[in-house]
């Protein structure tokens, strides 16, 4: 029998946030396999456990965790750097499944939701033999946040448009649009625009226990994200933010 995998969306750190497909999806598999990101990240693999610990009731349910191969930052390329780096991940798999020769039902809990600025998705596809595939859907950070704030993420009719920091900062605000939603952004990069008439609404470990949350017009809070951010790092040894930003009339 082929394996068949299954991604689960687990939403953004909450373990409320699973849906009764995830917890099903859960208890009906052989292995699930936690990646285990380092040091800094630990939170995510502890959080990972602590969601089984939670909802898993089917005791022939094996958990593994893997280490995940570190990126080599030094090529210059970055599709190549993350495409070697994909690679590499999927081999990890592959070997974490041939120890368990057993498991034909495998998952992976994948933070959020699968189609979101996350490679699960690219890294099964690698995966040769290619097993049978499911996804389960997961709350977005994009969501866990629009609700922290109780607010639409458009304006009536309007569309938005998702992006990272790094394109924020090298490229400016993106045409088309007013909204803009920011993940991956290591730096703020909202202080690289221009913040006359810009409002923003920031979260960091928006849905956790931890949430911390700030809106208001950039020229006002700014600074005070920026701070709020750099405190709450230090403070949990690790940080993940996202936020939304609306040009007004
Ligand atoms: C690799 S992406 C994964 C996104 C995920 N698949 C989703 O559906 O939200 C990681 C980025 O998601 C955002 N993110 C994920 N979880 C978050 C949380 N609990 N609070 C704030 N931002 C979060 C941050 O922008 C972070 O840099």
């Amino acid at each position: 029998m082929n394996m068949h995998l299954t991604l689960i969306g687990i939403g953004t750190g909450n373990p409320e946030h699973l849906t009764l497909q995830a917890i099903r999806a859960i208890n009906e598999q052989d292995l699930i396999l936690i990646p285990h990101k380092g040091e800094g990240k630990a939170d995510l693999a502890e959080l990972r456990r602590a969601i089984c610990d939670e909802v898993l009731t089917n005791t022939a349910t094996k958990i593994v965790e893997f280490d995940l191969p570190v990126r080599d930052e030094n090529t210059a390329d970055y599709r190549k750097r993350v495409d070697d780096w994909h690679d590499a991940i999927a081999l990890t798999w592959r070997s974490a499944m041939a120890a368990n020769p057993g498991a034909k039902k495998v998952a992976l809990l994948v933070w959020g939701d699968p189609s979101l600025y996350d490679s699960t998705l690219r890294i099964a596809a690698r995966l040769d033999p290619a097993p049978t595939l499911d996804v389960i859907p997961g709350i977005t950070s994009l969501h866990a946040l629009t609700a922290a704030h109780a607010i639409p993420v458009n304006d009536i009719g309007a569309p938005f448009l998702v992006t990272t920091g790094r394109r924020l900062r090298d490229e400016g605000w993106p045409a088309g649009v007013d909204t803009v939603v920011v993940m991956l952004d290591g730096a703020c990069a909202f202080q690289s625009l221009p913040s006359e008439n810009l409002h923003i609404w920031w979260g960091g470990y928006v849905g956790m226990k931890e949430q911390i949350i700030c809106e208001g017009p950039v020229a006002d809070v700014g600074e005070k994200i920026v701070a709020m951010r750099a405190e709450a790092r230090a403070h949990h040894g690790w940080i993940m933010d996202i936020y939304i930003l609306r040009k007004l009339p």
